[in-house]
């Protein structure tokens, strides 16, 4: 069953890129039917046309409120047949008008474990408060910024006095893999929500499980001595 979605992008696109790359290699089970921006110079774009993905960009600032945009950019997605809309790289809220076109249809993904360093600057927020471990966060979106159910998330080590660049590069290798994850495990109908908490629910039969939770497993920076 292939999930139909649309991608919001205002940038690079390296998010899209981990997409189309997952979908070309049969890993996931997704059609992108439309790419959007808010920037039509988004290398975003570009990324799609190589691909041969339609496209739609208008810049937001030709539009008189936000509104307007949102809701030029839902018309866009409707028309596209999209039944998911995945932001990547978006660097814009969404009104709760355009969430209502979509519900519980959204999803982003934040370069940070939140709910810590919400907003744009999530991973130099997290390096310059000089965290041990960082990471990023995949999640549906709600009306308040960076806050809605958690799907999925990965950590990092963050190094000591190292700044956001470093460890934005060590975090989007990351995103690359969780974001392709996340998509497929919505795209098997495997994903349930109950008020804040989300469930990836047991495969179908005869597929591989789930890595059971491994209560050991855990992240340490800086790393545990030999005997502690
Ligand atoms: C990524 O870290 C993403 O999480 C953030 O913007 C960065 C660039 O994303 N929102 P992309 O390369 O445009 O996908």
């Amino acid at each position: 069953m292939t999930l139909d979605v649309a991608v919001v992008v205002s940038g690079g696109g390296s998010n899209l890129q981990s997409i189309i790359d997952a979908v070309e290699a049969g890993r996931l089970d997704v059609g992108i039917r439309l790419v959007l921006s808010n920037k039509p110079d988004a290398h975003g774009l570009e990324r799609a046309r190589r691909h041969g993905i339609d496209t739609w960009a208008e810049p937001h600032e030709a539009y008189a409120t936000r509104l307007d945009f949102d809701m030029a950019l839902a018309d866009a997605i409707e028309a596209s047949g999209a039944r998911l809309v995945v932001l990547a790289g978006y660097m814009r809220m969404v009104t709760p008008e355009f969430l209502a076109r979509f519900p519980g249809r959204v999803v982003n993904i934040h370069p940070a474990l939140l709910p810590s360093f919400p907003g744009v600057h999530g991973q130099t927020d997290a390096a310059l408060h000089g965290v041990k471990i960082a990471g990023c966060t995949v999640h549906f979106v709600d009306e308040i910024m960076d806050n809605g159910p958690i799907i999925i998330q990965a950590a990092v080590p963050a190094l000591p006095g190292e700044d956001g660049v470093t460890l934005a590069q060590r975090i989007l290798e990351l995103e690359h893999r969780i974001y392709p994850q996340a998509l497929q495990w919505l795209a098997q109908g495997r994903v349930s929500v109950k008020g804040r908490f989300v469930y990836v629910n047991a495969p179908a039969i005869g597929e591989t499980p789930l890595p059971a939770l491994v209560t050991g497993a855990y992240l340490v920076n800086p790393p545990l001595e030999q005997g502690f």
